[in-house]
C-alpha cells in the first residue's frame, strides 16, 4: 500500500482551502482537496475485498437509499468503482482517495471502513446526493468511547426512532449508545425471569386516568442491537441500581428496605426507595436480571447506573445494618461499594467490564470498574489515578437536556475530555465522552431539536481532538449540514440562544438590549400593552415583563421567552457575598443578583444563583448614603430538586459598613412540602425615612432536605435572584 500521505505532500495544483465544498463533520485528521468531481451513475460498481464483503448490504443500502440506483457489485477496481479494502494499517485508520475516476476506500477494519464511507455518505447528501469532491482523507479517531445517551426510561421512544438515532450516530462517526433502560418512571426491557418488570413496572400513571409507557420486547432489542452492530455501533445497556430503581420495586417490593407497596413514579427527582443491600435475594434477583440482559447484548461494558443513591432507607433497615455489621462497613458509603462490588463481581464472572457513574467512587471503587465523570471532571480525575477508566460526561458542557443558556453549541465545542492536571499516564485511561439525553423534559418529538446540532459539535470533540479544533471554520462546515438533516427529517434546534438578553445600567438607567447570533432572525417583544419590533436597546423605568418572540423563514422557532426587567438602585453594584454561591448556578456571576434581570420560575434559566447548604448573606455598598424605601429579593422553591425557600429573611442597614442595624425579618410561610416549582418575593417595606449607604441581606437557608424528603440529610439549596433596593 502506498502511503497516501506522501501523495498529500508531492500533489501539485491542490487545492487544501477550506472553502472547497469538503464539510466533513467530524473534522479528518488530514484531507486535500483536488480538483473535480466523481459522479454516482447507474453503472457505478461496488468491489469489496474478502474482509469488507461483509458490509455489501449496508453499504448498498444507505448508496440507494441516497443515490436512486441500484448499484450492483464488480469484482475488481477500474474506471467507475467504489472500491473497499481491508489493508494492514491500524486498525482504526481509514484512506480515502476520490478521484474523477472512481472512490478508494482502505481501512484497517470493517469498523474504519464504515468510518470512511460515513464521510462519502456525508458528501453525497450534502452535495446532489449523487456527486463527491476528488480528495484525499487519512482519518482515525482520538478517542475510542464517542458516545450518546438516551433515556428511554423517562419518556419511552419507538423503536424505529432508536434505530434512527443510530444511523444518526454513525453518520457523525460515534460509536456508542448508552441505552438508559430502567428508572424510578419506567423499566423498559422484557426479563422472562420476571415478567411483572414490564407487565407492572413500564408503565406509570398519565394524569388522566389512563397509562403511559412501554418496553422493549426481547425481539425488539435483538433487532436494535443487530442494525447497531451492522453500523459499527456498540449499544450499551443501563441497568440502574441500586437507585433509580422504583418501577422494579413497583413490580416486585420483596426487593426493598420496606417492603413497599410502590407505585412507579409519576415525578422527576431523585427518590429514596432503593434495592435492599441487607437481602439476599436482592443481589438473586439483580443477578438474574443482569444474565438475561447480557445475553441480549454483546458489548464488553454494561453500565449499572450508581448515581444518585439516597441512603435513608440503609440507615434505618434492620437488614442493611446487619450486612454491614457482618460485612464491617462504616457507614452506608461502604455499603454502597458493597453492592457495587458485589455486582461487579458478577459481571466480571461473566466476561463483562462494569461502568457506573462517578458516585461509584464514594466508598471505594471496585477493581476494574470504568467511572462515567458527570459530576464535573473530579469523578474521572479520582478514577484515573486509580488507575481505573474513565469516560468524561460532565453537567457542564454533556448534559443536552439542559437548556442553551447552559449549554450551546460553541460550550459543547469548547469541551475536552482530558481533565486539567492528569499525567500522560493517566490521560490513555480517558477513553472518551458521552452526550447525555435525559427525558424528563423531552419526550420523543422533543428530542432532535436537544440533541441537534450539538451532537454534531461533540463528535468534533471526541473524534478529532482539541488540536483540531477551530469554532469558526467548524460553524463554516456546519452550515453545510443542515442541508442534510433537512433531507434526513431532523428537526435540529438552535446552535446557542436565539435571543440573547442583556442589561447594562452604567448610565444609572437600566437598559435592555436583545441580540441573536442569527441576523435573519426578527426580535419582537410585547411589553404588556403592545408588541414592537426590536431594533435598538431600550431604557426600563418600571418593572415590566416582556414576551419576547422571534421569526425565522423556517418557521421553526415558535418558543416564547418572557422576562422580567426590575429597576432599582442597585442595578449593576457588585455585591459581597460572605458565603459561596454554586459555579454551576452563578447566575452570570457576582452582579447576578443586581442586573435587572428577574429569574423565572425555572431554576436552570441561568438567573438564578444557588447556595447549597449555605446561606446567602449580600451587602451591597450604595456608593453615598441614601434614602432607602423598600428591599426585596425573589426566591425559587422547587423540592424536587432539593431547592427550598428560605427559612427566613433578615434586611439591615448601616451608614459606615461596620455597625448594622436590622430593618425586619420576613419568616417563610410555605411549606417546604410544596412540590410546586414556584417563586416567592420577600419584601420589606420601610415606613419611616430610613438611610444608610451599605444594604444587607442574610437568608437562612432550610440546611437539609427534612426527614420526609427523598434526599433526606442531603445539603438543601436556597436560590436568590434580584436583591432589589428602592
Ligand atoms: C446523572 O445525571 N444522574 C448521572
Ligand atoms: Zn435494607
Amino acid at each position: 500500500m502506498y502511503s497516501v500521505w506522501i501523495l498529500l505532500m508531492v500533489c501539485a495544483g491542490c487545492d487544501t482551502s477550506e472553502n472547497s465544498n469538503i464539510a466533513l463533520i467530524p473534522k479528518p485528521t488530514e484531507q486535500i482537496a483536488h480538483q473535480g468531481l466523481f459522479k454516482v451513475d447507474k453503472n457505478t460498481r461496488l468491489v469489496f475485498d474478502e474482509t469488507s464483503s461483509s458490509l455489501k448490504s449496508i453499504v448498498q443500502e444507505y448508496l440507494n437509499s441516497i443515490t436512486a440506483f441500484e448499484l450492483a457489485i464488480d469484482s475488481q477496481a477500474k474506471d467507475n468503482t467504489f472500491c473497499f479494502k481491508v489493508s494492514d494499517m491500524p486498525q482504526n485508520e481509514y484512506r480515502l482517495i476520490v478521484s474523477e475516476k472512481s472512490i478508494e476506500l482502505t481501512g484497517g477494519s470493517n469498523q474504519a471502513l464504515l468510518n470512511g464511507f460515513q464521510s462519502i455518505r456525508q458528501l453525497l447528501l450534502i452535495n446532489d446526493g449523487k456527486t463527491v469532491p476528488a480528495m484525499e482523507v487519512v482519518d482515525s479517531p482520538r478517542f475510542q468511547w464517542r458516545g450518546l445517551l438516551l433515556d428511554c426510561s423517562r419518556h419511552f421512544m419507538e423503536k424505529d426512532f432508536v434505530k434512527r438515532y443510530i444511523d444518526l450516530l454513525a453518520l457523525y462517526k460515534m460509536n456508542v449508545l448508552h441505552w438508559h433502560l430502567t428508572e424510578d418512571q419506567g423499566w423498559r426491557i422484557e426479563i422472562d425471569k420476571y415478567p411483572k418488570l414490564t407487565e407492572i413496572g413500564a408503565w406509570r400513571d398519565d394524569g388522566k386516568g389512563g397509562k403511559y409507557g412501554g418496553f422493549y420486547s426481547k425481539d425488539d432489542i435483538r433487532e436494535i442491537v443487530e442494525y447497531a452492530s451492522n453500523r459499527e455501533v456498540t449499544i450499551v445497556p443501563e441497568i440502574e441500581l441500586p437507585g433509580h430503581s422504583q418501577a422494579a420495586l413497583a413490580a416486585y417490593p420483596q426487593f426493598s428496605c420496606t417492603g413497599g407497596p410502590f407505585e412507579v413514579e409519576t415525578d422527576w427527582g431523585v427518590f429514596k426507595e432503593i434495592y435492599c443491600a441487607g437481602n439476599d435475594s436482592t443481589f438473586m434477583f439483580l443477578e438474574d436480571v443482569l444474565e438475561e440482559v447480557i445475553e441480549l447484548f454483546p458489548s464488553e461494558y454494561i453500565h449499572i447506573g450508581g448515581d444518585e443513591v439516597p441512603k435513608y432507607r440503609w440507615e434505618h433497615c434492620v437488614k442493611c445494618q446487619r450486612r454491614m455489621q457482618v460485612a464491617g462497613l462504616h457507614d452506608a458509603h461502604e455499603l454502597q461499594s458493597y453492592f457495587i462490588s458485589r455486582i461487579g463481581d458478577f459481571l466480571a464472572s461473566k466476561g463483562k467490564k462494569m461502568i457506573g457513574w462517578d458516585e461509584i467512587l464514594e466508598g471505594g471503587l471496585p477493581d476494574g470498574a470504568t467511572v462515567q465523570s458527570w459530576r464535573g471532571f473530579e469523578g474521572a480525575k479520582d478514577a484515573v489515578r486509580l488507575g481505573n477508566r474513565a469516560i468524561v460526561s460532565p453537567t457542564s458542557h454533556a448534559y443536552f437536556d439542559y437548556g442553551l443558556n447552559d449549554i450551546d453549541l460553541a460550550k459543547v465545542y469548547g469541551f475536552n475530555p482530558i481533565p486539567e492536571g492528569v499525567s500522560e499516564e493517566e490521560r490513555r485511561l480517558i477513553i472518551g465522552g458521552e452526550a447525555n439525553m435525559w427525558s424528563e423534559r423531552a419526550p420523543q418529538p422533543e428530542i432532535d431539536s436537544k440533541v441537534f446540532p450539538r451532537l454534531i459539535a461533540m463528535s468534533e470533540v471526541l473524534w478529532s481532538g482539541e488540536e483540531k479544533k477551530n469554532f469558526g471554520e467548524f460553524r463554516a462546515r456546519l452550515s453545510n449540514h443542515y442541508r442534510m438533516l433537512d433531507k434526513l427529517g431532523v428537526h435540529y434546534g438552535f446552535e446557542t440562544v436565539p435571543v440573547q438578553i442583556e442589561t447594562n445600567t452604567e448610565s444609572g438607567v437600566l437598559e435592555v438590549s436583545l441580540t441573536s447570533y442569527d441576523s435573519s432572525i426578527i426580535i419582537y417583544y410585547f411589553d404588556g400593552v403592545e408588541s414592537h419590533v426590536y431594533h435598538e436597546s431600550q431604557e426600563i423605568m418600571e418593572p415590566v415583563n416582556w414576551a419576547i418572540t422571534f421569526e425565522k423563514e423556517s418557521g421553526l422557532f415558535k418558543d416564547t421567552i418572557y422576562q422580567r426587567f426590575e429597576p432599582h438602585l442597585a442595578n449593576g453594584l457588585k455585591p459581597n457575598i460572605a458565603t459561596k454561591y454554586s459555579a454551576n448556578y452563578a447566575a452570570g456571576g457576582i452582579g447576578g443578583i443586581t442586573d435587572g434581570l428577574k429569574g423565572s420560575n425555572q431554576f436552570r434559566d441561568g438567573k438564578w444563583q444557588g447556595y447549597w447548604g449555605d446561606d446567602v448573606v449580600a451587602t451591597l455598598d450604595l456608593g453615598e448614603i441614601k434614602s432607602v424605601s423598600q428591599l426585596s429579593s425573589g426566591f425559587l422553591q422547587y423540592n424536587n430538586a432539593w431547592i427550598f425557600f428560605p427559612t427566613e429573611v433578615t434586611y439591615e442597614i448601616s451608614t459606615d459598613g461596620i455597625k448594622y442595624i436590622s430593618l425586619g425579618t420576613i419568616l417563610n410561610k410555605d411549606s417546604p412540602r410544596n412540590k410546586e416549582q414556584k417563586t416567592q418575593e420577600y419584601s420589606l417595606t420601610i415606613d419611616e425615612k430610613t438611610e444608610g449607604r451599605f444594604v444587607r441581606i442574610i437568608a437562612r437557608n432550610l440546611g437539609v432536605c427534612p426527614d420526609w424528603h427523598d434526599a433526606a440529610g442531603s445539603k438543601a439549596w436556597l436560590f436568590i435572584d434580584e436583591f432589589s433596593v428602592k
